[in-house]
């Protein structure tokens, strides 16, 4: 089998992170999104890959290069602009040519992996596997039907009635019947050429996709919420004070709970309490960093709380007041206590940015 990594598309609901920077780079736990669906591809025993990319190909190019690092060798598939799911498949077909592939979308998150599901659909001989997880808001998913037997009827695009609450999730597994599938379908209302429509297709030509029910968790980390939520579902899972022995823990600080600390982090009369992870060379100063957060390499953190967030690489807060929480805050970003008159908030921030203020 080989495997089929989306990370092109345009990433509108994480503005304005994505006008700079691919969102399937943004760091959850401090590992891109991107990597952990390269490794649980990888861990399924699949080394072939192709990757999708469009307008940040070179930041993916430059973060995953030839794959080596993953144990798997990576082509890269270039499309032109965010057509869609299956228009990406089109596109894939001379590199998957007649080899059945998993598909994965290169911003979610899956628990346990997904050799299960790979060993499961070659052992079923299907046309298509495709993962299913009960939703509270279907109306902003593609939404399968079932039959009373199981079997799948119907699935369609963020429906305003869904008739079941079953979402696909960002992982679907095909044989070469697909691609004449792709090609029968027409772009939808919003001009794309969609997974769901392809899949109805193979359905209505009678062949056998078959539905696995999701139980444990997932997370499509294109949003704000999920990002954040997906943060600390990774770090829940860190199980030990690894790495917490190669920063310089300096007097008057003490770490509580499941911390990692990377190499040349530096704590001065701080309190850091996991499940924490602090990215090499980061130092933090009479700063408190409460638990579900991940701070970046190089981030300087002075006289502030932060909890719940992520903090991208080679930020600096100093001297606030009010404790920061649930936030996602960019590479390089300065927040700052200023002393200039008037007194008065001062912003430079980016389209797109949202800042909350109590
Ligand atoms: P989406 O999150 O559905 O789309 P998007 O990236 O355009 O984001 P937004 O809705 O916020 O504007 O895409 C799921 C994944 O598939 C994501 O990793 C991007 C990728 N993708 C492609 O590679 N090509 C495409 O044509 C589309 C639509 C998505």
């Amino acid at each position: 089998m080989k495997g089929l990594i989306l990370s092109g598309g345009k990433g509108t609901r994480l503005r304005p992170l994505t006008y700079t920077s691919a969102k399937q780079l943004v760091p959850v736990a401090n590992k891109p999104v991107l990597f952990y669906a390269i490794e649980s591809i990888v861990e399924a025993g699949i080394t072939d890959i192709g990757i999708i990319v469009g307008d940040t190909k070179a930041e993916i190019r430059a973060a995953v290069g030839d794959g080596s690092r993953f144990g798997a060798t990576v082509t890269y598939i270039e499309q032109s602009a965010p057509l869609g799911l299956a228009h990406a498949v089109m596109i894939a077909e001379d590199f998957l040519q007649d080899s059945p592939f998993v598909m994965y979308l290169g911003d979610n998150l899956i628990a346990g992996g997904i050799r299960g599901l790979v060993d499961e659909f070659r052992a079923l001989g299907c046309q298509s596997e495709i993962l299913l997880a009960e939703v509270e808001n279907p109306e902003q998913f593609g939404v399968a039907e079932l039959t009373a037997d199981g079997k799948v009827r119907r699935l369609v695009e963020k429906p305003k009635e869904p008739q079941s609450n079953l979402a696909l999730v960002g992982v679907y597994m095909f044989d070469h019947h697909i691609f004449e599938s792709v090609r029968r379908i027409k772009p939808s209302g919003r001009g794309e050429l969609e997974i769901t429509d392809a899949i109805q297709d193979l359905i209505d030509r009678g062949l056998d996709v078959h539905p696995h029910i999701v139980r444990g968790w997932w997370k499509d980390t294109g949003k704000l919420d999920d990002m954040l939520e997906a943060n600390r579902i990774i770090l829940e899972s860190f199980d030990s004070q690894s790495g917490a022995a190669l920063g310089s823990i300096g007097e008057g600080s003490r770490i509580e709970g499941r911390v990692q600390v990377g190499e040349g982090v530096v704590l001065i009369d701080s309190l850091v309490r996991g499940p924490v992870v602090i990215g090499d060379g980061a130092r933090i100063e009479n700063a408190f960093v409460g638990p579900y957060t991940s701070i970046g390499e190089r981030c300087r953190l002075a006289c502030c709380e932060v909890e719940n967030s992520i903090i991208l690489a080679d930020s600096e807060i100093r001297d606030i007041p009010m404790r920061i929480d649930g936030s996602l805050i960019g590479r390089n970003v300065k927040i700052t206590k200023t002393d200039f008159k008037p007194k008065a908030y001062r912003f430079m921030l980016g389209d797109n940015s949202e800042v909350g203020i109590t």
